[in-house]
């Protein structure tokens, strides 16, 4: 059965070892040969995820989502952002009055430029000072900003359009390339991923999730999570085995 599957990247489909390194030469030969609609769902930049793709030797995907959501790219020879999912961000995204607000909170630390986006602002933040997030969204409402903070692997902290985040881009995808969720598949790993999963597409969450995503998933019920043994590329394979995608 041709299906989509969108899956991030880092300690989802690519991971440090040797072992994982096998998993994904493995899946891979398994996602060229199945009628696969692959998208990458990474919170990385476009060059940091082409990056990656190089060097990990990862497939080409069918479309690019990073940067946590906010630009989507169909074609990357050369890279075209999608500029009509920027029109659906833009009501309520102001970077000027954002990064004023955020230079309140001397505990943000402004990440690389590299991965500043026109729809991301991003910073690493201690997990003993985020707490500081509940004020700084007050700050961010009260400013008539519409935005959704994602904090992650107890350091990044995402500011983003209220509409952006990796879900919400599948799901703008889904909706254009005929996608439902009985054939579209979302994998992933940590917090970034979570609107991944509120899709109501079939989830996959990799036997080395993060306690920030297992904390969640383990409050819903009713979502179609499927939680892998298996780490990485080998637990995408036994989630799709699981979904009987392959
Ligand atoms: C990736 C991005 C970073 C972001 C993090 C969490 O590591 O490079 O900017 O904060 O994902 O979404
Ligand atoms: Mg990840």
């Amino acid at each position: 059965m041709p299906f989509m599957i969108a899956t991030d990247l880092d300690d989802t489909l690519v991971g440090p070892s040797a072992g994982d390194r096998e998993a994904l030469v493995k899946l891979n030969q398994r996602l060229a040969a199945s009628e696969v609609t692959l998208v990458y769902a990474t919170g990385r930049s476009l060059l940091s995820a082409m990056a990656l793709i190089e060097q990990a030797q990862l497939l080409t995907p069918a479309v690019l989502i990073s940067s946590v959501g906010t630009e989507i790219y169909r074609t990357l020879d050369p890279p075209e952002p999608d500029r009509k999912w920027w029109e659906i961000l833009s009501p309520g995204w102001d970077l000027e009055h954002i990064d004023k607000i955020a230079a309140r909170f001397p505990a943000l630390v402004r990440q690389s430029e590299q991965e500043q986006g026109p729809f991301k602002r991003s910073f690493f933040l201690k997990p003993e000072a985020a707490l500081l997030m509940t004020e700084l969204k007050e700050a961010l409402y009260e400013a008539g900003l519409a935005v959704r903070l994602i904090y992650s692997s107890d350091r990044d902290l995402d500011i983003l359009p209220a509409r952006g985040a990796k879900g919400l881009a599948v799901q703008y995808l889904q909706a254009q390339l005929g996608f439902t969720n009985k054939n579209t598949v979302v994998c992933g790993d940590s917090g970034n991923d979570q609107n991944l999963f509120e899709t109501g597409n079939m989830g996959i969450a990799v036997g080395n999730a993060r306690q920030e995503l297992i904390s969640w998933i383990e409050t819903q019920s009713g979502l179609n999570i499927y939680r892998a043994g298996a780490t990485r590329a080998a637990g995408i394979e036994e989630g799709l085995r699981y979904w009987k995608l392959i």
